[in-house]
């Protein structure tokens, strides 16, 4: 079994590319022999110890595979061998072949091939768990979403617009928000030379119903104060590196809420409600309303070289490991 090993916390190359032993397989999980690992911003901050998560080198990063059951344990009856799978996990996905709990192991959508479906799980599981059960997006809401021309962001305004919301998107790259646009956003602004604030009257827009925040920073705090009364803003990351003091004065006011999303550690907690949740996104990909195209793919042994072009923020859309 080869796999990706950080033995010591830093940048993405320090990453090593070495053949190890099989994981050893207890009777709650399954062998999975990987064909794909999607590539997440979380990585980058696992691999420098700057995540939540912060397991101990050496380990391999990787939140999410697509693959074939080798091997299954004996307590396993939900699963067997051959069944092509996605599993989803807090780390070690970088490898060609993982050991992973029956309960996070669920079937492969069938009608997606084996390398969206490596990237699929955590961009869109979080999107449908941040506008879908958290925020209880309606249909006609004003919905904008910070940091849309990420990979969470593109997957949140494919499930917005599903839901038959207006969409904004909001991002840092003309180029990538062009990219929005065919997402379906009906609107974009560039929040590196345009205030938001000012962009949504622009639109006729005075306030919105919903904030997806994968940013963080100044924005949040703009937006917090454009929302409606019962409006709500859910936190998903900091991509920017500041974490907003939200001033909650500014909630009362409009009876609005703030929430926070750890998907996932929701993964782990409530694993049958993740996979409710991915049958549904499956709905939704079979009537042709999600686009989960693959922007790059590399090999395993150059996982360096993928997370450096998502450190420079180089990457439109998706970038998986070919394993
Ligand atoms: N809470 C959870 O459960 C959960 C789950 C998944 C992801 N996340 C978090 O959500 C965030 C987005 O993840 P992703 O996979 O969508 O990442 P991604 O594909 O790398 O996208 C990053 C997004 O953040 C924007 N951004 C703004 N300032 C940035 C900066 N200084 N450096 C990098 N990007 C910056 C980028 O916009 P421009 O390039 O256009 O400026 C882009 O829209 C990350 O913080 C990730 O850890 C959280």
């Amino acid at each position: 079994m080869f796999n990706i090993v950080v033995k010591k916390y830093g940048n993405p190359d320090n990453l090593i590319y070495e053949e190890s032993e099989s994981l050893v397989l207890d009777k709650n999980s399954v062998r999975i022999k990987v064909e794909s690992a999607g590539v997440n911003f979380a990585d980058l901050l696992i691999i420098k110890g700057r995540y939540q998560e912060r397991p101990r080198p050496p380990f391999s990063p990787g939140l999410e595979i697509s693959g074939v059951i080798l091997e299954i344990g004996s307590n396993v009856s939900n699963l067997k061998v051959g069944d092509r799978v996605i599993s989803i996990m807090k780390y070690g996905g970088y490898r060609t072949e993982v050991v992973v709990p029956k309960e996070n192991t669920y079937l492969k959508p069938s009608k997606m091939d084996t390398l969206e479906a490596g990237g699929f799980p955590v961009i869109y599981g979080t999107a449908f768990s941040a506008i879908v059960t958290k925020a209880k997006l309606k249909k006609n809401e004003i919905c904008v979403i910070l940091g849309a021309t990420g990979g969470v962001g593109m997957a949140a305004i494919e499930i917005a617009k599903a839901y038959g919301a207006l969409v904004v998107a909001c991002g840092g790259n003309d180029k990538k928000l062009n990219i929005c646009v065919e997402k379906g956003a009906d609107y974009t602004i560039n929040y590196n030379d345009k205030i938001i604030r000012k962009e949504l009257k622009s639109f006729g827009i005075n306030a919105v119903d919903v904030v997806i925040d994968m940013v963080g920073g100044q924005a949040n705090l703009d937006l917090v104060k454009s929302l409606k009364w019962n409006g709500r803003i859910i936190i998903v990351g900091f991509t920017s590196g500041t974490i907003p003091e939200i001033p909650v004065n500014r909630l009362l006011l409009k009876n609005a809420r703030a929430e926070g999303l750890y998907w996932g550690e929701l993964a782990y907690r409530e694993p049958e409600e993740i996979g409710n949740d991915l049958s549904v996104l499956e709905q939704l990909y079979n009537n042709k309303k999600l686009n989960p195209s693959v922007n790059r793919v590399f090999e395993l042994k150059d996982a360096n070289k993928a997370l450096n072009l998502l450190a420079d923020r180089k990457n439109i859309g998706k970038i998986v490991l070919k394993c």
